[in-house]
């Protein structure tokens, strides 16, 4: 079980100190899909690598970050490398540049597993075209003797996915795992996390830009702007009653399934701040079309709005 509290991830920067993770608390039950959703720099990834340890020397996090209840933040590189991978994988937003480009996939898969299983050399590839043929995969024996380079964008990704179950991790963080792929592949790899997710009963952090994509899948779904959760529910929740005016504005974003119904709702319109520069009260009140004076002065908290459900902001109060 992973449990993060009031995390704040700090950056030097030659500009000054960035905060990209700003006060968040997140906690994956096992078996349980969480979602994490918000546009480009909310700080969805450093979100996942604070949790896994695998931060820059210029970052500084505080809070609090519990996997079955030990303290994971300030631990040794040592204790990081007990967990990552053995207990909490890692899917990294670029899979390509993951892979190692010198070596066939076989020989990555067979080198995982040998670490983390023993066995035999035979026994380890015998597993490994288990595993390929599990993310779907067609003829996983040819692709053992492949590069990375020779596979596209949506094997790699898959492969990857293969490379982390074959550690057969307690927690799946999955950061982007489907972004720059076409649709039906996005569709196939989600699907194909969730039913892992089901057979193994592993926990599953999902990251992504894309709420739409998110919602089918998430048992929760925590929508992030600008370093902060300003919204946390189930999908049904959200979609029902979206509660902050980024959720609403997130899930007019969406494309209908119906080209010919019309979106009468307001898009989201301006750019998102820069994190050195945010605005005074609420982050979000430079975009919300419902800004009051008020948002300007106060920075709202996340609150329990409803059982399960929190938000932050200061409309209906
Ligand atoms: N190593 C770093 N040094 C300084 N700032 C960083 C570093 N890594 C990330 N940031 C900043 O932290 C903020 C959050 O970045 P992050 O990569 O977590 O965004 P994200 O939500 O994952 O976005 P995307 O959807 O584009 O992947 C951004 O403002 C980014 O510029
Ligand atoms: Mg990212």
């Amino acid at each position: 079980m992973l449990k993060v509290d009031n995390l704040i991830t700090n950056f030097d920067t030659d500009d000054g100190q960035l905060r990209a993770v700003d006060g968040i608390s997140i906690s994956v039950a096992p078996g349980q899909f969480v979602g994490i959703v918000g546009e480009s720099g909310s700080g969805k990834s450093v979100t996942a690598h604070s949790i896994m340890g695998l931060l820059p020397k210029t970052a500084r996090c505080s809070g609090s970050v519990k996997w079955n209840g030990n303290e994971l933040l300030g631990g040794t590189e040592a204790q990081w490398r007990h967990i990552r991978g053995k207990e909490i994988g890692l899917i990294f937003q670029n899979a390509q540049a993951a892979l190692n480009p010198v070596f066939t996939i076989g020989s990555q898969m067979i080198e995982t597993i040998l670490l983390h299983h023993g066995g035999t050399k035979g026994d380890a590839a015998n597993r490994a075209i288990e595993l390929l043929r599990q993310v779907n995969l067609t003829d996983p024996e040819a692709r053992m003797s492949q590069y990375p380079h020779e596979c596209s964008l949506g094997m790699c990704q898959r492969i990857m996915i293969a490379i982390t179950l074959a550690m057969e991790p307690r927690l799946l963080i999955a950061d982007e795992p489907t972004a720059s792929l076409d649709v039906t592949v996005q569709a196939q790899i989600m699907r194909l996390i969730k039913g892992l997710q089901t057979q193994y009963g592993m926990g599953v952090l999902m990251i992504s830009h894309d709420l739409g994509l998110v919602a089918q899948t998430c048992d929760r779904v925590c929508i992030m702007y600008l370093g902060k959760i300003v919204e946390e529910g189930t999908p049904e929740q959200l979609f029902r009653t979206p509660k902050h005016p980024y959720t609403q504005a997130l899930i007019a974003a969406i494309p209908s399934a119906d080209p010919s119904a019309k979106n009468e709702s307001i898009p989201l319109k301006g750019e998102v701040p820069s994190p050195f520069h945010l605005p005074k009260g609420c982050r979000f009140s430079t975009r919300c079309p419902m800004v009051m004076d008020q948002c300007k002065q106060h920075e709202p908290e996340l609150e329990e709005w409803a059982q399960g459900r929190r938000v932050a902001c200061l409309l209906d109060r």
